[in-house]
């Protein structure tokens, strides 16, 4: 278990420390559903980016944005953020269309609106964890719109650094169906120990057949990309420095560890992806994704 004597990584509601991320990713869903060539479709996002005094200002649009696409963060990084929606959407869908899974659990969910736009099994159950006030501002804005999700939706509201797992089966969740789980710009932020608990309990709560997903950044040195033009423009245009968010401990090597454990492990690039889908970001000079990693796991039947 985890220690729960927690580090603080600023404010617990969604407009400060690391829960505004959440609305930099929402804004990011806004502009790229407003794309000719939209790469996924989220029309919940904008309403959370509007309902948030913080974001004052934000576009939701790209034609809002005086440099339009050679803007780091509203260009290539909401594209980013783009385009890993899309494929973690296929993914999710395709684990439970096809794989089985009939529960969904989303660790760090934030303003993540798939229990509401995504075509899910009516018997199907998605449980969001993340911290209390980004859920309780998520509820807010989406009883708002009488927005109605798609399957059973559950909020979880828990801290990812301390024990999530009495809260997660409190709420219902069954270790004995199959499950698919995504840490979807996670991970980076939670200490190593918190990272290690999360992969091994993943495996223990999960039926053969169940699968995984998660985002990890690879870089040893994060400093490294102090001046890389998305961290500085984050910084300078919004006032997130993303450094000092991210927990800078060295990581564990989780993609590794599942592998020892008998899972099936894929671990791609998103300029992969970009390639795949014709647009998204490619790689740059001093560039803040490079040691980004997409990891796609599966528990084998057998
Ligand atoms: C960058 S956002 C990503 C949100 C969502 N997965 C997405 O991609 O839209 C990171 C999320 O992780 C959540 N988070 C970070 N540390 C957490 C912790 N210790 N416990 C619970 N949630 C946490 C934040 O509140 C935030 O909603």
């Amino acid at each position: 278990m985890v220690s729960t004597a927690l580090r603080k990584t600023g404010g617990e509601d969604v407009e400060g420390g690391v829960g505004l991320t959440a609305l930099l990713v929402a804004a990011a869903r806004a502009i790229e559903t407003h794309r000719l060539d939209s790469l996924a479709q989220d029309v919940y996002a904008e309403h959370f980016v509007r309902a948030a005094p913080a974001c004052a200002g934000w576009p939701v649009r790209i034609g809002e944005v005086p440099d339009g696409d050679t803007n780091p963060l509203w260009g290539r990084f909401a594209r980013y953020f783009g385009l890993r929606t899309r494929v973690l959407d296929d993914f999710l869908l395709s684990s439970v269309h096809s794989g089985g899974a009939r529960q969904v659990v989303l660790l760090g969910a934030g303003l993540d609106s798939r229990a509401f736009r995504l075509d899910w099994p009516a018997d199907c159950a998605i449980f969001e964890l993340d911290r209390e006030g980004v859920l309780a501002f998520k509820h807010r804005v989406l009883a708002g719109l009488a927005a109605t999700p798609r399957a059973t939706r559950v909020p979880v509201p828990t801290d990812l650094r301390g024990d999530w797992v009495t809260a997660l089966t409190g709420a219902g969740f069954d270790p004995a169906v199959p499950s698919v789980w995504l840490a979807e710009g996670l991970l980076f932020y939670l200490p190593g120990a918190a990272e290690t608990f999360l992969i091994e309990t993943v495996d223990r709560l999960t039926t053969p057949g169940s699968a995984l997903a998660f985002e990890v950044k690879l870089e040893p040195d994060l400093l490294e990309y102090r001046t890389s033009p998305l961290y500085v423009a984050t910084n300078r245009q919004i006032g997130i420095d993303l450094l000092t968010l991210f927990d800078r401990e060295p990581r564990p090597d989780s993609a590794g560890a599942l592998a020892a454990m008998g899972w099936s492990t894929s671990v791609r690039t998103p300029f992969e992806f970009s390639r795949e889908h014709g647009r998204g970001p490619l790689p740059e000079p001093n560039d803040a994704l490079e040691g980004n990693r997409w990891v796609f796991a599966t528990r084998p039947r057998t």
